[in-house]
């Protein structure tokens, strides 16, 4: 295979390294990946992470396990470990699907070619969407963002935070609002750190402020990314989206939800038939990173941890893809089932 550069992912020279996001923003640590085994931990543990990037992961190790020289039924059988991994995110089960379709039609030679075109079409979309998202918002708009969905989350310039970038690349200085997104805090590590890199203005918050900013009159609009999207619009995105969607509606701030078309799932027919990751009370009692582990609450406190949660069609302003940018009346009549 090729050599492939992202922020969080790269492969030089046979050795597929992934970026610690559970390390960062306090340190920048690569690790080499060298099996499912692997790879599965890391998506476990969020250090390889967002919707996007972990189908691009999931592939780019696939292709090289084949250049090892693993055969056709042992890589179906990691492909499908690897499938399970997080459950949400529909990218994860599409590239997989795609890099299988090739490996029955063309032989295990072919899954570096597929995987390459992959990592570099989600560069491309990232790329399409980043610019219908950023013809949508004003100049000097003050937009309010959860969790990561930038170059931490994807092969390029990411999703809703693709758009952030577009907007800072054309002058427009955006401000953005960034939610720290508890459990495990994407926005407070790695948003913050993503909008310094990209000189982009920002003030980091708790997510309960959000809806006093909106009393406030303090935003314009809300981006999110997904981690799947039913044929019907309902989508499934880091828990405390919904929330946000609600309080949008109320205070009557536009939101869009922004992805690109991997991301649809148009045989799941609506939000209650998409499936929710649990995860463990470890990450509502305390946090742990580059920090520390810290545990605030009695140890044995019960937990509900659903690591996303469903956002309802009719509270979204836009559906902002790769292919355009869609209204509640676009999707009624269907779109999002022919966009295969
Ligand atoms: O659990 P995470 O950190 O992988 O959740 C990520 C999100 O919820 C993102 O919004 C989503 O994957 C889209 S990222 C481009």
């Amino acid at each position: 295979m090729k050599n492939l550069e992202a922020t969080s992912i790269r492969y030089l020279n046979g050795t597929l390294e992934v970026l610690d996001q559970h390390q960062l923003p306090h340190q920048e640590i690569w690790l080499t990946c060298d099996s499912a085994d692997d790879m599965i931990a890391m998506i476990k543990r969020l250090q390889i992470r967002g919707a996007p990037l972990i189908g691009i992961g999931a592939s780019l190790l696939l292709a090289h396990l084949a250049e090892q020289g693993m055969e056709h039924t042992r890589l179906q059988s990691e492909a499908a470990r690897l499938r399970a991994a997080r459950p949400t995110a529909v990218n994860l089960m599409n590239n997989l699907d795609t890099m299988l379709t090739a490996l029955d039609q063309h032989g295990s030679q072919a899954l570096a070619a597929t995987a390459e075109a992959l990592f570099e079409e989600d560069v491309k979309l990232c790329d399409q969407m980043s610019r219908n998202g950023a013809e949508l918002i004003q100049p000097n708009s003050r937009i309010l963002t959860h969790c990561n969905t930038g170059s931490l989350a994807t092969a390029g310039a990411g999703t809703a935070i693709g758009v952030i970038d577009q907007l800072q690349r054309q002058g427009k200085t955006p401000h953005v609002f960034v939610d720290e997104t508890r459990p495990l805090l994407q926005g407070g590590r790695l948003t913050a750190w993503e909008m310094k890199r990209l000189g982009v203005d920002y003030t980091l918050i708790c997510d309960n402020m959000a809806a006093i900013l909106m009393a406030q009159g303090k935003v314009d609009a809300i981006l999110v990314g997904s981690d799947r999207i039913a044929a019907n619009g309902d989508f499934a995105n880091k828990v405390g989206t919904y929330s946000l969607a609600v309080n949008a509606h109320y205070h009557e701030v536009p939101f869009y939800v922004v992805a690109p078309y991997t991301t649809v799932d148009p045989e799941c027919p609506n939000g209650a038939a998409i499936p929710i990751e649990q995860r463990g009370a470890q990450e509502v009692q305390g946090v742990s990173g580059s920090f520390g582990d810290v545990c605030w609450s009695p140890e044995d406190a019960p937990v509900y941890n659903p690591a996303f949660d469903v956002t309802p069609a009719k509270l979204v302003t836009g559906w902002i893809l790769d292919t355009g940018v869609y209204t509640q009346e676009d999707i009624a009549e269907g779109v999002l089932s022919q966009l295969k």
